[in-house]
């Protein structure tokens, strides 16, 4: 399949900053008022298959190894990590309000060392980012700024440099889209990473086809 193949998605509000900062502004509510850090997104299971697969390849991954998580919402991901023992993270997010729950959760799990960042990953200055990040991890924002409305496809041709650029030589970019199909992903991606594992998620059988209701793939910087 060529990139020309993909079609863009169905646009929604989930594609829009203003949504994101609509639905953090509630659940900082909530966080304050009962404790509640709110939407997990794809479940607790698969942020786990994720943080286990990282430990378990100590041949790719160091714990001391710089990580960023792209569109860090919450930064549950954060708090994951560190307690596998990940020690130098940063978090980044569009949403000033999910970089104020992330840092209200991180406090409260006494994670004082993980750096947090309102950015923009698609904006032209990427200064406040350095390039030389060993991981990057994306749960759900690749599948966020395709549904914008507004030039998807150009936004994410952005977005992937821009991943590209933070990475070091041979860096890994571990992605967990409901969107996209491995084989769709591998075609959008392929002029700057190659697919060097998949990380097995639940399938689901229907009228005899066997899908799977998430894709989780670990790229490698070319
Ligand atoms: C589906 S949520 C996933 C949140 C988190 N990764 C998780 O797994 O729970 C998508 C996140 O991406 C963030 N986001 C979307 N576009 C972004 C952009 N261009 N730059 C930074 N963050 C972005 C949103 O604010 C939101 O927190």
């Amino acid at each position: 399949m060529t990139e020309n193949d993909s079609q863009e998605l169905y646009p929604s509000d989930l594609g829009t900053q203003e949504y994101w900062e609509k639905t953090y502004a509630l659940e900082i509510a909530n966080f304050r008022s009962h404790g509640d850090v709110g939407e997990v997104w794809f479940g607790e299971d698969s942020a786990l298959r994720i943080v286990r697969w990282m430990r378990s390849r100590t041949d790719l991954i160091n714990q001391n190894d710089k990580i960023i998580d792209l569109g860090c919402g919450n930064g549950m991901m954060l708090v994951e990590l560190a307690e596998e023992g990940f020690k130098n993270m940063t978090g980044v997010d569009y949403s000033k309000k999910a970089i104020d729950l992330a840092r209200g959760v991180l406090k409260n799990k006494e994670l004082s060392n993980i750096d947090l960042q309102v950015c923009d990953i698609l904006s032209e200055d990427q200064s406040s980012l350095t390039s030389d990040f060993k991981v990057a991890h994306d749960k759900g924002t690749y599948d966020a700024i395709s549904l914008n409305p507004d030039n998807p496809k150009e936004k994410r041709e952005k977005y992937i440099k821009n991943v590209h650029n933070i990475l070091l030589p041979n860096g890994l970019f571990i992605l967990t889209s409901c969107n996209w199909t491995e084989s769709e992903l591998q075609s959008q991606f392929k002029d700057y990473f190659k697919v060097l594992q998949m990380i097995p998620t639940p399938s689901f059988k229907f009228g005899g086809k066997v899908g799977n209701t998430v894709t989780s793939v670990v790229f490698q910087k070319i």
